[in-house]
């Protein structure tokens, strides 16, 4: 029986260019989507998918981080005094509990590769979930307990995967499968062959880009500790990735749900309308002003 997942790396020590310059001083994971920030909404889905232990690979300039899951007694004892019991209700509900939370400093931004590697003496010998926290998934069950799921079914390397918009495969991490072997969920669950960085048009092996959720094997971190340097000059997560799967399974699980890329202007406005219009207690007015906007 195959080890449990307990643990997640949420690397977020990246320099956010595409959402500057509102990243430079808020880190791009605290930008909010409606009224809380995008990493809230990743912790809240990696608790459902049975997650004990967070392990963000922060940057220099990130301490925003750590201090949003601290508690603030400035700020609940004003709300308690006021007697705002929702909104402190709301402050509260995405403190760390103690211990639960570890924060690694990424030095210098080598890679995701790299940023991963970094969480190993936290990890120790065991699977572990990471999860891109600017990719927001909104999806019933949440993105990670799908993948939690698919693991619990097949074991080894679970790579969650969608399709990407039409002519943009070679913007992404592009799987290859066999989908003969591994079915175990409707056809959304199959066995990786492959694995390319942005392929060139034409080439790709499938239209399914790598989103964001990963269960890894502990072996990853050998593999990232001699890695050299791949696409972009930096320590590459993929490449690491291709390498274990010469000695271990992949499974690409094609998860039922929407990816709004928030690391992208547009994909964060994208998160913010649709949040907003999935929200009960905000539909209607958010809906009356788009409409208005349109
Ligand atoms: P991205 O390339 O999407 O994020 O990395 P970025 O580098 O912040 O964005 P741009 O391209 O400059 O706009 C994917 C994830 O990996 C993290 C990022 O924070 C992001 O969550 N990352 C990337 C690190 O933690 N360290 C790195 O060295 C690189």
């Amino acid at each position: 029986m195959s080890k449990r997942v307990r643990k997640a790396v949420l690397p977020v020590a990246g320099m956010g260019t595409r959402v500057l310059p509102g990243a430079k001083t808020t880190p791009k994971n605290l930008l909010n989507v409606v009224d809380r920030p995008i990493l809230s909404y990743v912790v809240e889905e990696a608790r459902a998918a049975g997650i004990e232990h967070f392990v963000f690979i922060v940057g220099r300039g990130q301490g925003a981080i750590e201090d949003y899951f601290d508690a603030n007694p400035e700020i609940e004892g004003a709300l308690e005094a006021k007697g705002k019991a929702e909104i402190l209700a709301d402050v509260r509900r995405d403190l760390g509990k103690p211990g639960e939370m570890s924060f690694i400093r990424q030095m210098a931004p080598l890679g995701l590769g790299h940023a991963v590697w970094c969480a190993r003496e936290v990890i120790g010998d065991e699977p572990f979930a990471v999860m891109l926290p600017d990719m927001l998934m909104a999806a019933a069950p949440p993105a990670l307990a799908q993948a939690v799921d698919a693991y619990e079914k097949v074991g080894g390397n679970i790579v969650a995967v969608e399709p990407a918009p039409e002519g943009e495969t070679h913007k992404y991490g592009i799987v290859a499968l066999d989908r003969k072997g591994g079915d175990g969920q409707n056809g959304r669950l199959n066995r990786m062959t492959g694995m390319v960085e942005k392929p060139p048009l034409g080439t790709e092996p499938s239209n399914l880009f790598i989103s964001g959720r990963y269960i890894l094997q502990p072996e990853i971190f050998q593999i990232l500790e001699t890695q050299p340097r791949g696409a972009g000059g930096e320590i590459q997560l993929t490449d690491a990735m291709a390498t274990l799967m010469t000695r271990q399974d992949f499974h690409a699980l094609e998860y039922e749900g929407t990816t709004y890329d928030c690391g992208d202007k547009i994909g964060l406005l994208r998160a913010n309308v649709a949040f907003a219009l999935a929200r009960p207690d905000l539909a209607n007015e958010a809906r009356a002003a788009i409409e208005a906007l349109l």
